[in-house]
């Protein structure tokens, strides 16, 4: 695929092509215009195509894009096109919300561990996975071929669990704890905080009735 470096910007935008041409697919589309994608998805049209021009293209003129080849295309780039492993880190509300999604099973997270340091939780059951003490965390990986952390734990915790992590050679880090992690460059961070979310949702409620 592409050897240019693609923007941020338009990798995050992915994920929802993806879903959308998912459901396309599902209904049985076999191509559609971006003019057609542009009206479903209320993104405009040289969005779309400006976006997919990154990949080289993927359209066809006068035929528009095929669905099922763009949709294999982008699951690719955004490699769910294979497995990957991850295990998590916090065994607590959260944690067991994340790990009992099966639905990210079938995107291929494939979820293999979770560990936690309360003793109380050890043995008991997520979905099929045993909850392990933490300190078997780092074996457990390297044994395993952890690619991701999902950590889900207080914030405290997460910077030296970070560092121990990037020792036993993980991937990537998806950080649910409300701090920035230091990590070395080969590990990829992705922060999740869904407060901004909801910040972003009451600045919008605020804009509205303030007419801004
Ligand atoms: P919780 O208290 O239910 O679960 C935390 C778990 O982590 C507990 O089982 C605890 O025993 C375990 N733990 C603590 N230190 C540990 C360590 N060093 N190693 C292994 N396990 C350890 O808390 P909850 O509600 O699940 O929240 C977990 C974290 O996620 C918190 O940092 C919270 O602030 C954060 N959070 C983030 C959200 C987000 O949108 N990013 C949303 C909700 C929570």
């Amino acid at each position: 695929m592409a050897e240019k470096e693609i923007s941020q910007a338009v990798i995050a935008r992915l994920p929802r092509y993806f879903r959308y041409l998912g459901d396309l697919k599902e209904k049985g589309v076999e191509r559609i215009s971006s003019q057609e994608l542009s009206s479903i998805m209320k993104v405009t049209a040289s969005q779309i195509r400006q976006d997919f021009n990154n990949f080289g293209g993927f359209g066809q003129q006068g035929y528009g894009y095929n669905v099922s080849y763009l949709y294999e295309e982008i699951s690719k780039i955004l490699g769910i096109d294979k497995q990957h492993s991850l295990v998590i880190i916090g065994a607590g509300h959260l944690g067991k919300a994340i790990a009992g999604y099966t639905n990210f099973t079938r995107r291929g997270f494939v979820f293999k561990g979770a560990f936690d340091c309360n003793p109380a939780l050890y043995g008991t059951k997520i979905r099929d996975v045993e909850v392990r003490p933490v300190e078997e965390m780092e074996q457990f990986v390297k044994d395993n071929q952890i690619e991701i952390a999902v950590l889900t734990i207080p914030k405290e915790q997460a910077v030296p669990m970070a560092h121990k992590l990037a020792q036993c050679g993980i991937k990537a880090i998806w950080n649910f704890a409300h701090v920035d992690l230091e990590v070395p460059n080969n590990i990829q961070v992705e922060n999740v905080h869904l407060s901004d979310s909801l910040m972003k949702l009451s600045y919008n409620i605020n804009r509205y009735e303030n007419n801004i």
